[in-house]
């Protein structure tokens, strides 16, 4: 035994709602394990696969809400959510610290997989094909594919740039230039960066940052003059803006919506804009004023309390120091558009990104929410993917209700449950609170 064993038997709650999973945890090596397993049957990609990743997945997120590292088998007898074939491997890690399946699983064909669907607009099938031309360096696709998708030729084009982690700094950049656009234009705005961010990461694939005005109807047609001014200051490489689609009966009937899906109606925009390469190096930019700490994190329900380094979140609060200038990168864009071409046509995004140039490519998500649906769209946003199916699966079975981020939906009593805040959310559902930080599952 170890001074753990104690600690059994242990009872978390079933649903990963019920729970605090932080980024910092005791089971990494299991986790990291079983995430892979789940990578390689999201690539593979078909129906029986996807259950078998969301099963690998759920075994992860149970191990990562352990208040203590796993030592011995006996300490998973009273878990739910791990299958048998996750215990073979997390047995195989006990014993030999690695497992073989796994090790097998990383393979070339996984690892040119991975490579080829990190490109934006590139999903499983695509890679797929590719691999099977014989294609394994994003040299090779930049070089041989022609796409009509505007993501993958931008993916593509700027794949050295998407693919170096977005850091808070940065998102804290654009967060304050998107800010000072969207006040400007409509006062008394309600602007939130979401998604990994504010669950405590300090890095990203992108930005998310949620919209909103508390006078109901404000927010309308903000998006468009919104990436007007973006657009004149120069600074959107590409996008694209899809209208809301959202209509009242879709809180009940939508598919889209359903316990699995992500997908929602909201007016949103998801594209790619430059920022300054320095805005996240600059040394005499002060950030000390622009995190807020957590002073502790605590699981709930184990007791177990991880440190605070893990546990900070991006400030609600605008930074005040000055966006810095794009003018140089744009006259360096009109100099090689004059020299490549002698007109004013647009450069192709391959020799926009080779050009010799002062700032980085960054992938944006802006989303417009009415304020009556604000607060679950700041949950559904926030995210995790996980944790947003576990508590879309837990409302649906536990409560007969309907999760989505445009609200939730009592079934039995037909009708909508409002929320003024996202406390209010969780009460809604008769969850206990679970912080942003406590949802990376
Ligand atoms: P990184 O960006 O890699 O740091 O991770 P992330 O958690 O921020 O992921 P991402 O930006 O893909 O998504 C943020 C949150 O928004 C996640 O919880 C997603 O489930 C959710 N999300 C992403 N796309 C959509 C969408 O089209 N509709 C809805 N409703 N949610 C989405
Ligand atoms: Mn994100
Ligand atoms: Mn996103």
């Amino acid at each position: 035994g170890n001074e753990n064993s104690g600690r059994n038997p242990l009872i978390l709650p079933e649903y990963a709602c019920q729970r605090a999973t932080c980024l910092k945890h005791f089971n990494h090596k299991f986790t990291k394990a079983l995430e892979i397993l789940q990578k390689h049957a999201e690539l593979r990609d078909n129906e029986r696969d996807s259950s078998r990743a969301l099963a690998f997945r759920r075994a992860s997120c149970v191990l990562k809400s352990l208040p203590f590292p796993l030592t011995s088998m006996s300490q998973l007898k009273n878990l739910t959510n791990i299958g048998d074939h996750c215990k073979r491997v997390i047995q195989e890690i006990l014993e030999d610290g690695e497992c073989r399946e796994v090790n097998e699983l990383q393979d070339d064909w996984f690892q040119k997989m991975v490579v080829f669907t990190n490109i934006f607009g590139i999903g499983s099938a695509t890679a797929k094909k590719w691999i099977e031309k014989g294609w394994s360096t994003i040299k090779e696709a930049q070089e041989g594919y022609i796409s009509s998708d505007w993501r993958v030729r931008w993916g593509l084009a700027f794949h050295t740039d998407l693919n170096t982690p977005v850091n808070l700094q940065e998102a804290q950049y654009i967060q304050q230039i998107v800010r000072k656009e969207a006040e400007t234009i409509l006062p008394g705005i309600i602007l939130q960066i979401t998604g990994g961010f504010r669950r405590g990461k300090e890095e990203g694939h992108d930005v998310d940052i949620l919209m909103t005005h508390p006078e109901e109807g404000k927010e309308v047609g903000l998006l468009a003059r919104l990436l007007q001014r973006l657009q004149n200051k120069g600074i959107i490489l590409c996008g694209n803006l899809e209208k809301s689609t959202y209509s009242d009966e879709m809180l009940t009937l939508d598919s889209k919506l359903s316990a699995k899906g992500q997908l929602d109606h909201f007016e949103k925009w998801l594209g790619i804009i430059k920022i300054p390469h320095s805005c996240s190096e600059n040394p005499a930019m002060d950030y000390s004023g622009s995190l807020s700490i957590i002073s502790s994190c605590v699981h709930k329900g184990t007791g177990c309390s991880v440190d605070n380094s893990t546990c900070c979140t991006a400030s609600e609060q605008p930074l005040n120091y000055q966006p810095l200038n794009l003018d140089e990168s744009l006259d360096l864009e009109s100099k090689a558009k004059k020299q490549k071409l002698g007109t004013e046509n647009e450069i192709s995004p391959m020799e926009l990104a080779k050009l010799d140039r002062n700032w980085i490519a960054r992938r944006v998500d802006l989303i417009v929410s009415p304020y009556d649906q604000y607060f679950y769209a700041l949950v559904g946003w926030t995210g995790n993917k996980q944790f947003n199916r576990d508590i879309r699966t837990y409302a649906q079975r536990e409560l007969g209700m309907k999760l989505s981020s445009h609200g939730l939906y009592d079934l039995n009593k037909n009708c909508a449950l409002p929320a003024r805040s996202e406390k209010e959310v969780f009460q809604n559902m008769k969850l206990q609170y679970i912080e942003p930080w406590e949802r990376n599952c």
